[in-house]
């Protein structure tokens, strides 16, 4: 069957969404990919959390957030009680990224590949309709407030996406190495939780 157009990426349910995404030929980062990264958690999890694109052992696993920067992500994710493992929808996020495949040597993601790419993205938002949304990352936050401004001036407040707060935040791999803005990505989550009370 021929893929999907934008338009009707819009209208597909979970299980079409992801033969979409693993079918995708959309953009030349098929050609180098070992496997799509659709996003893992609760289709009904209160938290979506959104990344950049897959890294090598993303792309070889085939799950968001398995790396070093993963390992970072869980850790603050489960300091407040938030896992993506099964729970009650409270406690459960849903992370996704704005790239369902990986760039070669984890070059930043162009353009024209996060133009084809934001479809997806967009229908898994608005399937799981998530209470908040955690931003991570220049690229995340320019698919989804359409801003380029830096990290450092839209975090610290609540913004709207499509009627959702969202919460901007450094993305974790920024994070390994300048750590000392940990304690700021940890003030976004906590802003991030204080929208859920
Ligand atoms: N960085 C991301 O943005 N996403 C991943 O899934 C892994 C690393």
């Amino acid at each position: 069957a021929a893929a999907p157009g934008p338009s009707s990426i819009a209208t597909l349910d979970w299980q079409p969404l992801r033969e979409a995404v693993a079918a995708c030929t959309a953009c030349p980062l098929c050609a180098s990919r070992r496997n799509t990264v659709f996003g893992v958690g609760n289709t009904r999890a209160h938290w979506m959390i959104v990344g950049e694109a897959p890294g090598e052992q993303e792309d070889r696993l085939g799950e968001p957030f398995v790396g070093p920067a993963g390992q970072l992500l869980d850790s603050m994710l489960q300091a407040l009680g938030l896992t993506r493992a099964e729970a009650p929808p409270a406690q459960q996020v849903f992370i996704a990224n704005t790239l369902k495949c990986r760039p070669p040597r984890n070059r930043n993601p162009e353009p024209a590949e996060l133009a084809r790419c934001e479809p997806y993205l967009q229908r898994q938002i608005a399937l799981v309709q998530p209470r908040v949304i955690l931003a991570m990352g220049r690229f995340a936050v320019q698919a989804l407030l359409r801003s380029s401004e830096p990290i450092g001036r839209l975090r610290g407040r609540v913004h709207q996406y499509e009627g959702v707060p969202l919460v901007v935040t450094y993305h974790p791999a920024y994070l390994l190495r300048q750590p000392a803005d940990k304690a700021r990505s940890w003030d976004d989550l906590c802003l991030a939780a204080q929208v859920l009370e």
